[in-house]
C-alpha cells in the first residue's frame, strides 16, 4: 500500500508514464548500459488534494556534483527572479537588517538580486556544481538538503530568517513534512516562507503532463500547499499566479495569524474547486488526455520521417525525458536536440539517446521541423529565433494541443 507524503492517507496510482530514466540525465554512450531506470506514475491524495508520483528516485541521483539545470540559461527566468525579489523586498523586508534563505538557489540567479544591496542572504543548494556558480557570483551558500537539521544549524549561526525564498524547488523534496519542520525552526515571528511552483491547475487546463518527471514529486495547488504546512503552524495567507514555467503559483506563507490572509487566497480555492482539482474524474480525463498527445505526437513525428523531412529537438529540458520515453521517440525520429547548456552538450538525452547539440548546429543547418521542448521559454525562443521561421522552419508543439505552426 502506498501512503500520501503529505498527509499519510492510502493512495493508489491513477496513471503510469512507464519506464523513465533520470530527467536530467544526460549521459554518455558509455554510460548507456549502466543507465539508471524507475517507472513514472502518479495519484491523487483526495483527502489533501496533492498530486504526487509514486516511486521517486533517490535524491542523490538526481542532484550532485553534475547537476545539469542551470537557471541562468533563460534571460527572462533572470528578470523574473529580479522582480521576484523585488516583489518580497518591497512587501516584507522592510525592517533593518534583514536575513533572506533561499532553498534550492541554483546558480544564485535569484539571491544575487539581495547581495548586491548589500543584504544577509544565504542559500541553500544540494547540487555541488550549481551552487559553486553561485558561489561565483558572490552567494554565500551551503551544500545541503533543506530540511530541520539544516535550518537549525542556519539560524544558530545567522539568527531566524526574514524571508524564506524558493523557486521550482519545494515541489522536488519528498520530505515536505521535513521541510515544513525546518521552515517552522526557521522563520522569524514575522517571517515569511513565499515560494513558486509549476501550478496544478494550469497542468490540467493545458494537458502539460512533461511537468511530471522525477524531480517534480508533487503539482501543488494551493489547497494542497495549505493542508501540507497547516500542521506546522503556517498559514497561507496569499497565493499568486505568475505565467512562468507554463503557468505556476506563487504561495506566501507565514506563522498562523501573524498577517491577515489576502482574499485571493479564498479565490484560488474557488478556482480550483470550479476546475475539479479535488475531484478524481478531472485526472481520469488528464490520463485520456495525456494518451491522446502521446499518439498524436508520435504519429506527426513518425508521418514526417517517413517523408523524408529533417525533424530536431529545441530544448533538452527535463520535461522533454518525460515526454520522448513516453511517446517513444528516440534518434532515428529525432536527429538532435539544440541546448545552450554547456554540461548537457555533446552528451545524449536520458532514456532515449538522442544527441544534444549546442545552439550553432542548429542555426547553421536549420531542421525543417523543431519540436518545441522548451514551450514555456517560447516567447523568449521564437523572438530568438525569427530566422529559423524565415528560413521555412516550423514549430511542432504539444502544449495545449499537438499542432504544427
Ligand atoms: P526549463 O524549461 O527552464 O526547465 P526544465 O529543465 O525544468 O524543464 O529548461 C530550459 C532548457 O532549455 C535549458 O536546458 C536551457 C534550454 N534553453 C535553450 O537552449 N535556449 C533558450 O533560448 C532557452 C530559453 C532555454
Ligand atoms: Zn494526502
Amino acid at each position: 500500500m502506498l501512503n500520501c507524503r503529505v498527509c499519510g492517507a492510502a493512495i493508489k496510482p491513477l496513471m503510469s508514464f512507464g519506464r523513465m530514466p533520470i530527467a536530467n540525465g544526460f549521459l554518455t554512450p558509455s554510460q548507456f548500459s549502466e543507465e539508471y531506470f524507475y517507472e513514472l506514475a502518479i495519484a491523487f491524495c483526495e483527502p489533501c488534494g496533492t498530486l504526487q508520483i509514486v516511486d521517486q528516485p533517490d535524491p542523490g541521483k538526481m542532484f550532485h556534483e553534475e547537476y545539469a539545470f542551470f537557471t541562468r540559461t533563460s534571460k527572462r527566468m533572470v528578470a523574473h527572479f529580479a522582480s521576484y525579489a523585488e516583489w518580497a523586498l518591497s512587501r516584507f523586508l522592510t525592517r533593518p537588517d534583514p536575513f533572506v534563505v533561499e532553498i534550492g538557489c541554483n546558480d544564485g540567479a535569484m539571491l544575487e538580486n539581495f547581495s548586491r544591496r548589500g543584504i544577509r542572504q544565504l542559500g541553500v543548494e544540494p547540487s555541488a556544481n550549481v551552487a559553486a556558480e553561485a558561489e561565483r557570483h558572490g552567494i554565500r551558500t551551503v551544500v545541503a538538503f533543506f530540511n530541520l537539521e539544516t535550518a537549525r544549524k542556519i539560524r544558530d549561526r545567522n539568527g531566524p530568517a526574514d524571508a524564506i525564498l524558493a523557486a521550482n524547488v519545494i515541489c522536488h523534496i519528498p520530505d515536505i513534512n521535513g521541510v515544513a519542520r525546518g521552515v517552522a525552526h526557521l522563520l522569524a515571528d514575522k517571517g515569511v516562507f513565499i515560494f513558486e511552483e509549476p501550478y496544478l491547475g494550469a497542468m490540467i487546463h493545458k494537458g502539460s503532463y512533461d511537468q511530471i518527471y522525477d524531480e517534480h514529486v508533487f503539482i501543488f495547488s494551493a489547497q494542497s500547499v495549505k493542508n501540507a504546512f497547516r500542521p506546522h503552524g503556517l498559514e497561507l495567507i496569499n497565493a499568486l499566479p505568475q505565467t512562468t514555467h507554463g503557468g505556476s503559483m506563487r504561495y506566501v506563507l507565514a506563522r498562523q495569524g501573524a498577517y491577515p490572509v489576502s482574499e485571493e487566497v479564498e479565490r484560488a480555492f474557488a478556482n480550483e474547486r470550479e476546475q475539479g482539482l479535488t475531484r478524481a474524474e478531472t485526472y481520469e480525463a488528464f490520463r485520456v488526455r495525456c494518451e491522446r498527445s502521446r499518439d498524436e505526437l508520435a504519429g506527426l513525428i513518425r508521418g514526417l520521417r517517413r517523408d523524408g523531412r529533417r525533424v530536431a529537438g529545441y530544448g533538452a529540458t527535463s520535461k522533454s525525458a518525460t515526454v520522448l520515453n513516453y511517446c517513444g521517440l528516440g534518434p532515428r525520429d529525432i536527429e538532435f536536440i539544440t541546448d545552450t547548456t554547456p554540461i548537457k552538450q555533446n552528451k545524449f538525452t536520458p532514456g532515449t539517446h538522442i544527441p544534444v547539440r549546442d545552439h550553432d548546429t542548429f542555426a547553421k543547418d536549420y531542421p525543417e521541423y523543431a519540436v518545441l521542448f522548451a514551450w514555456n521559454h517560447e516567447a523568449e525562443i521564437l523572438e530568438k529565433e525569427a530566422g529559423f521561421a524565415l528560413a521555412g522552419g516550423k514549430w511542432v508543439k504539444y502544449v495545449p494541443d499537438v499542432s504544427i505552426s
